[in-house]
Formats: C-alpha cells, structure tokens, sequence
C-alpha cells in the first residue's frame, strides 16, 4: 500500500470533496494548551494579522475569532479551494484565500494584496499539521538567486536547484511575517523543526554552494526558541470495541522571526 501524498493538492481536493465536513488534525481545535500558546503569542504580537496556513476544514479558523479583537486580522489560507470556499460561505467576517504555499508567485502576490489592506506584515503563523503535510512534498525546483532574497544580491550567473519544501516554507513564511513575529507548528513529528536547529553539517537542507549562488539560510530567518509536548488522544477507529485511547504526545515548537531583511528582487 502506497502512503497517502499528502504533500499534493488533488489528494486534499479528492479528500475534501469527499469528505466536506470539519476535521481537525492531531488536536481539537478547542485544545487549552494550544489555545494558551496563542494568546499569549498574540499579547506580544509585533502585528495583530494572523495567518493561519493550511486551515483546511479544522474548526480552529473560527475558534481564532474568539481571540482578535477584528476578525479582518485573520487570514485563513490553504491550496485547496474547496475549505476555502466552505470556510468564506460560512463567516465571511475572516480573509479566506486559496494559495499555494510553496508558490514564490503566488506569496508575492498575496504579500501584495495584503499590503492594499494595511498589513506590513504578520504577527503570527498557526500551523497545526500544515509543516507535516508541506514536508510530504517533492523538492521545490528553483532558479538561483531566488525571488525572495536578501538585500544587495548580485546575479553571477543563472542556474537551477532543487531545495526542500519546508526551507521554501520557511523563507515564504519569513518574507510575510514582521521581525519579532511567531510561527507556532504543532507537528506529530519530534524533529520537523531540525532543518532550523541541527548543529550537524550533514542535516543541513541547504548546502553552502547553494547560499553561496543567492539563497538565503533559514536559520538566518527564524529561531526556535520553545519545544514542547502536547498530549492528544488517539482515534481509535472501525471498532466499538475500544479497550484503550492511548494518550499520544505530539509537538508545539514556536519559532521566532529575527529581524533578517528579506526582498523581492
Ligand atoms: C494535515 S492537514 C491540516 C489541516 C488543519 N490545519 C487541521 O489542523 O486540521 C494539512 C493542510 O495543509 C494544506 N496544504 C498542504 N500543502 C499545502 C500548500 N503547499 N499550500 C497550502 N496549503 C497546503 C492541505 O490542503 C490541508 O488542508
């Protein structure tokens, strides 16, 4: 059997159409130390705009309502238009937009957009499972220097490479956010951030020929400064007979952005 690909669109699209209803990945949506870890990222926001990636059809893009004082602040946004679509039709009050996350087209146009709306720039990411499922896709091919750069990239010459979806992420999410901003990932994963953090040579996502040709490290970008264990129950399916919700732990890590520049070039 062939593992789900969670990392492409017309797998979400075919879920989605086939099951429309709210589902919410690794944690309700009403999780108090998940909901704790937002308010007490939002009462230090450097900007009040929430983007929350890969909403899908969890409840937590309305719970987040509880949370702001506008609910303009919030931009919900996802790759697959059909949640996007369901979630606007049901509180418009919210931004709803359909974007491809690990598209430098797509982001330069949304920052765009953004922008018309007085937003410089987020104060704080949610991502619940959206890193785990952006981490599932294929390589992100590129051409070098990248569009979303440093400032005083000079061009040596044009060439193509292929990076990581979660280092594309990282520096899509680093262009659209203000310095001091979070990004908080819950993730099943206890080494999703280890791109951002490992001090081994060997684990880097992006080589120094590669930073040398116009790529900006990520760990220029965003520090992660907590990790911690969330607990969630396990769904037990295709039984009433449950003899046991074991108790799983998955992870909150909150990055923070520093105060790199990024550019479109
Ligand atoms: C595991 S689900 C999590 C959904 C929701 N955050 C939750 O907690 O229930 C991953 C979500 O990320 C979205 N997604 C995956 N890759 C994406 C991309 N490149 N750009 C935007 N959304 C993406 C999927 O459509 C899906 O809604």
């Amino acid at each position: 059997m062939t593992a789900p690909s969670f990392g492409e669109k017309s797998y979400w699209d075919t879920r989605f159409t086939k099951n429309p209803s709210p589902f919410d990945w690794l944690l309700p949506a009403a999780a108090v130390p998940f909901l704790s870890s937002i308010k007490s990222s939002l009462s230090t926001a450097p900007s009040s705009q929430i983007l929350h990636i890969g909403c899908g059809t969890s409840s937590l893009s309305f719970t987040l309502k509880s949370l702001v004082k506008s609910p303009t602040d919030i931009y919900n946004v996802d790759f697959s238009h059909i949640p996007i679509e369901a979630g606007r039709s049901q509180d418009g009050s919210m931004n709803w937009k359909t974007m491809d996350l690990l598209s430098s087209e797509q982001v330069l146009e949304f920052k765009g957009l953004v922008s018309v709306n007085d937003v410089r720039g987020f104060g704080l990411i949610i991502d619940k499972s959206t890193a785990d499922a952006i981490a599932c896709a294929d390589d992100v091919v590129v051409e070098l220097p990248y569009v979303i750069t440093a400032e005083g990239i000079e061009e040596k010459s044009k060439t193509t490479t292929n990076i990581h979806p979660l280092v594309i992420l990282a520096l899509h999410m680093a262009y659209l956010t203000v310095p001091g901003a979070k990004w908080l990932i819950v993730s099943y994963s206890t080494s999703r951030c280890s791109f951002l953090t490992s001090q081994n040579p060997d684990d880097r996502y992006v080589k120094d020929d590669v930073l040398e040709q116009g790529f900006t490290d990520p760990r220029l970008l965003w520090k992660v400064i907590k990790e911690e264990g969330l607990s969630a129950r396990e769904e037990v399916s295709g039984t009433d007979d449950v003899v046991a919700r074991p108790v799983v732990k998955h992870t909150l890590y909150t990055l923070e952005r520093t105060d790199f520049k990024l550019v479109a070039r």
